[in-house]
């Protein structure tokens, strides 16, 4: 049985007050808590064991180098990634996102080509792939999302063609939860040897990720959504792909030669590693993954859901609550507006009694405009949520609207 009271714990910031009332912590989407043996590390570090890496002979340098390398193996171990070459650092999702689009991009992406996407992902996963088909003069196509939330995949063959250089796709969306079909996405696109990247952000914590299996070509993910800290993220990129793509940024760590006529460039993963990486970050993001696979990670998925599941039922006994996304398999992700109401006004007022969540687009305002709306009110649930919390949820939410009306 997973014990949600044990593993709360683990979270020093989950016994804490706002307003004066305990913090229900329903903002998971937007970034996730820190186990105690996260916070540690990263003190540790900075307090015991900090110095640069891949650029010293001395001691620490060593002992940091060695950390953040063994960080790419927990990194690799965890996604199930055939080489730590393949796993290269980033200051988040975002920029995973944003190397693809520039460096593969920039070799593979040409005029008259295109690339598809879906109308349900985030803006990171939007506004970089519009920026390089506005410089290649390329074209986005867009698989559109029905009024429940599920993507219309069927739609994929006909957006599809020769001139397809990849497809991006939200492994889950950040406003509806629906998990898109990946794998059949990636089936289907591979057939014509397209490529796929995974938006990682929202999925890599609520489940099993294998690289192998899902068989995709990038998988991109942020280290704080997953009880890691803040600005480290991951790029998954198959060898090939990686080895065939011009570097992003140029500067120290990802050269192998430097003179003013030519340069060579070191090996993956750092040719896309350029300055001084966030070492403390990857290394406390290695310790949030161990801190993942010791627990009952089904355990924690079935709690998840049953949340989910839990504040569905009890939000929609609210009259004029409309919840958007309602797919069966969704990952724990209520967004919702109450007719009469602005989402804004809901937030701040269940935020006196305790209760986080978040209002507004969820960068995603093409979801908003697909309902015709500006903005939507979301609770995210982790694994350390519990019931009562949802019940707090949901007097909140009723006590707002009672307000307001
Ligand atoms: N992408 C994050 C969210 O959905 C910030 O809230």
């Amino acid at each position: 049985m997973f014990e949600v009271e044990k593993i709360r714990e683990d979270f020093p910031l989950l016994g804490s007050q706002v307003h004066g009332k305990p913090l229900v912590y329903l903002d998971n989407g937007a970034t996730a808590q820190k186990p105690r043996v996260v916070i540690d590390k990263i003190n540790y570090l900075h307090t015991e064991m900090n110095a640069n890496v891949h650029r010293g002979l001395h001691y620490m340098s060593e002992e940091c180098t060695s950390e953040y390398e063994q960080a790419r193996e927990t990194v690799r171990r965890f996604i199930n990634a055939a080489s730590t070459r393949e796993i290269v650092f980033t200051s988040g999702a975002t920029a995973s996102i944003n190397l693809v689009a520039y460096s593969f991009g920039e070799a593979f992406i040409h005029e008259g080509d295109n690339v598809v996407i879906t109308e349900m992902e985030h803006h990171s996963n939007i506004v970089p792939w519009q920026i390089i088909c506005g410089r290649k003069r390329a074209q986005l196509r867009v698989i559109p999302f029905d009024d429940e939330g599920r993507l219309m995949v069927e739609r994929l063959p006909e957006l599809m063609d020769e001139k397809t250089r990849i497809v991006a796709v939200t492994g889950a969306s950040n406003v509806l939860g629906t998990r898109p079909p990946v794998k059949d996405i990636i089936a289907q696109a591979h057939a014509m040897n397209i490529p796929v990247l995974v938006d990682g952000c929202q999925s890599v914590v609520h489940g099993e990720v294998d690289v192998i299996d899902l068989d995709c070509d990038f998988y991109a993910f942020s280290g704080h959504k997953i009880y890691g800290p803040t600005g480290i993220g991951v790029l998954y990129g198959k060898e090939k792909w990686l080895d065939s793509m011009p570097p992003f940024m140029g500067g120290g760590d990802m050269v192998a030669t430097v003179n003013f006529l030519h340069t060579t460039y070191a090996e993956l993963p750092l040719k896309f590693e350029a300055g001084t990486s966030n070492f403390i970050g990857a290394i406390g993001l290695a310790s949030a993954l161990q801190y993942v696979e010791s627990l009952d990670i089904k355990g924690a998925h079935v709690h998840e859901t049953e949340l989910t599941d839990y504040a569905t039922k009890k939000l929609s006994e609210i009259d004029g609550l409309r919840i958007y996304g309602t797919q069966p398999d969704k990952c724990s992700i209520v967004s919702f507006t109450v007719d009469g109401t602005h989402p804004y006004d809901i937030g701040m007022i269940i935020d006196k009694m305790g209760v986080a969540v978040r209002t507004g687009t969820h960068c995603a305002e093409p979801v908003m405009a697909h309902y015709g709306i500006k903005a939507m009110v979301r609770a995210s649930f982790a694994m350390y949520n519990t019931f009562e919390e949802v019940d707090r949820l949901d007097m909140a939410v009723r006590k707002a609207v009672s307000m307001l009306r």
